[in-house]
């Protein structure tokens, strides 16, 4: 799976590591494997992405911050309502990851991300580490 690298650096360690998780997630999908322990790391680790991204929009006042954090809130809310409803149906996962997650991912990242990525470098924002 192919993203986009950014102008702000840690923007992309966090996005690399969500999509190995991911990667992950979609091999226990298709090999139909058990999927709570998979299923909460990956939604920790989206928790962890957003709100890395969150964070630092509300400490800088970027200017778009609340419609890109009522994005990831709209997503949020869909991953946790496949972890109670969904999570025993593969062929529903399989084709939510596909058709839907994965799509909207590559263009969050090319979109929202990407200028709120280059607001973080234009600025100048540095930290200690990503999370
Ligand atoms: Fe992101
Ligand atoms: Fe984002």
């Amino acid at each position: 799976m192919d993203i986009k690298k950014l102008p702000f650096e840690p923007m992309n360690e966090v996005h690399q590591k969500e999509v190995e998780i991911l990667e992950r997630l979609l091999e226990f999908i298709k090999n139909q494997k058990e999927l709570v322990d998979v299923y909460n790391e990956f939604l920790e680790d989206v928790k962890r992405h957003f709100s890395f991204e969150e964070d630092l929009m509300q400490k800088y006042d970027f200017f778009a911050k609340i419609p890109h954090s009522m994005e990831h809130s709209r997503i949020m809310d869909e991953l946790e309502e496949i972890k109670k409803y969904k999570l025993a149906d593969y062929q529903f996962l399989q084709t939510y990851f596909e058709e839907y997650f994965i799509p909207w991912l590559i263009n969050h990242i090319e979109t929202m991300d990407t200028v709120t990525s280059g607001y973080f470098d234009m600025i100048g924002v540095t930290i200690d580490k990503t999370p």
